[in-house]
């Protein structure tokens, strides 16, 4: 740290620039922010006057440079897309040779290899950095995926490793308790180098597709404790609270718990029962299950969570439509307490093969882009600080320190062992679900795959058939090496003549 200059800038000022502003200020670190309406600066750096590290306000861009110490290390905080090229063309002019730009929105990974490039072709350096955990985890430590050129990161990784969430070495527990101007001490750092370009940005990506796949089988459960069980959300609270201390200990199942037991304070209902059924979605799930369909990487439990948050916003027709199509009713005749436990198995073998899913994208991309990832590193920096934190990852993390080529999670002797143990409650409680007509798109789509990937012949035959019929479109044969392809002349009837 110098007296003049700043360690680092940081461009962008809504809350997650401002927290992670401070964040890097609390481990001593001075930094340098700059915003496009300056008013807000000003006040930030004005409520902000005794961080240990210290926080400029710059009025300007060329202020803002100026004051950072050489080789410039300048973060983005702003919207993904077209804001962030604006903010990179403004500055490109500003900076010095072997400056660094680190975009730490949830960019697309294709613009983040674009951006890469570009910028090396100008003798900068460009870093396209995940970034989780909301806005406490931007305060008081987010997981942090950072890819762009390895010297890039060697500049930023003593900063990258202060402020990211640290968790216990030999538990993987996250580490809590930070304050304003005291951080956790010690523990094990949640960054680590991705890869080259936008390997950052892609494993952010798969993070965010797992989160939707993780909310919308929680949601499912919910759905089937309420509208099977007649449950009320507090009751529901409750069990998810008693999960969060097993198997499915982690961030979204702890969350879930606190906001199925809040009141609502205008009505004094339950919070989760006055908020309308329509979710919104900015569209990382939707990159995520785009690019399993482009790479033809079955992600099915992914894409059903995509899925499910479009039909739910299309409230209207839903609300139309239950006047006019008929279902079985939702009368449950078991034992309570012992369907609970067969959602608790089902919730957990479809968050196995969501899990699965993710990874096997990583896998194809790794070999697309040339990038190689290193998984049980990205599990690892996944136990702290982001949204899908999960005592369950360090299992992923043994995993892959046992196997690192594994073809698949399922494939994992403890993964495979928990799914033979659970998976007769899986089956029932989708039984259940079809039986009374209640949705569960994620918990559905997360057995067909596991049944789809254990099954050694699949219908496709058939399909392949088909094809071949219709459209000469050749098949392989059961009895000749894979890559030899035949066709059959198939003997077509004669096809009456439509009427003109
Ligand atoms: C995180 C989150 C964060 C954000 C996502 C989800 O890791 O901190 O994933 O990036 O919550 O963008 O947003 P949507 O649900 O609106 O798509």
């Amino acid at each position: 740290m110098t007296e003049e200059f700043s360690d680092i800038g940081l461009i962008g000022l809504a809350v997650m620039g401002q927290n992670l502003a401070l964040n890097i200020a609390d481990h001593d670190f001075r930094i340098s922010v700059y915003n496009r309406t300056t008013s807000k600066m000003e006040a930030f750096v004005a409520e902000n006057p005794d961080t240990p590290g210290g926080i400029v306000g710059a009025e300007t861009l060329e202020l803002f440079v100026q004051s950072i110490a050489a080789p410039r290390k300048i973060i983005i905080l702003v919207q993904a897309g077209k804001p962030t090229d604006a903010v990179i063309e403004g500055l490109i002019p500003l900076l010095d040779e072997g400056d660094i730009v680190i975009d730490g929105g949830n960019a697309l990974w294709t613009d983040t290899i674009r951006r890469e490039k570009e910028l090396r072709a100008q003798g900068l350096r460009f870093v396209g950095s995940g970034v989780s955990g909301g806005e406490e985890g931007a305060r008081f430590g987010p997981s942090l995926m950072p890819g762009g050129a390895i010297e890039a990161w060697k500049e930023i990784e003593p900063i990258w490793h202060a402020v990211a969430a640290k968790v216990d070495a030999a538990t993987g527990k996250q580490l809590e308790g930070a304050t304003p101007g005291n951080p956790v001490e010690g523990g094990v750092s949640c960054a680590a180098y991705i890869g080259p370009n936008g390997a950052g940005h892609y494993v952010k990506m798969i993070h965010n597709g797992i989160e939707y796949g993780d909310m919308q089988m929680i949601c499912e459960v919910y759905h089937l404790m309420h509208g099977l069980l007649g449950m009320e959300a507090g009751e529901i609270g409750q069990i998810f609270a008693k999960w969060n201390e097993g198997l499915l200990d982690s961030f979204l199942i702890e969350i879930t718990a606190d906001i199925l037991q809040q009141t609502d304070s205008a009505t004094g209902a339950p919070f989760v029962d006055i908020v309308l059924d329509a979710a919104g979605q900015k569209g990382t799930g939707k990159w995520t299950s785009i690019n399993a369909l482009d790479m033809g990487i079955c992600a099915p439990t992914i894409a059903e969570a995509v899925f499910a948050r479009c039909l739910s916003a299309i409230k209207e027709e839903r609300v139309a439509a239950s006047q006019l199509l008929a279902g079985p009713s939702a009368e449950f005749s078991g034992n309570k307490e012992e369907f609970i436990e067969v959602l608790h198995d089902a919730l957990y073998c479809s968050k196995i093969c969501s899990y699965a899913q993710g990874f096997q994208l990583m896998r194809e991309a790794q070999k697309e882009y040339k990038w190689t990832l290193d998984f049980g590193q990205i599990a690892q920096i996944w136990r702290g600080g982001c949204i899908i934190r999960a005592a369950f990852l360090q299992k992923i993390t043994e995993a892959y320190a046992h196997n690192s080529s594994l073809a698949n999670l399922l494939l994992d002797p403890y993964f495979n062992e928990a799914v033979r143990k659970a998976q007769a409650n899986w089956r029932q409680a989708v039984s259940a679900a079809v039986n009374h007509g209640i949705p569960t798109p994620t918990l559905s789509s997360s057995l067909a795959y596991y049944d789809g990937y254990r099954n050694a012949r699949l219908p496709q035959n058939l399909l392949q058939g088909q094809r071949d019929y219709f459209g000469a479109h050749s098949y392989e044969r059961t009895d000749s090496p894979r890559g030899e392809f035949f066709h059959l002349d198939w003997p077509h009837p004669e096809r009456p003549q439509t009427a003109v």
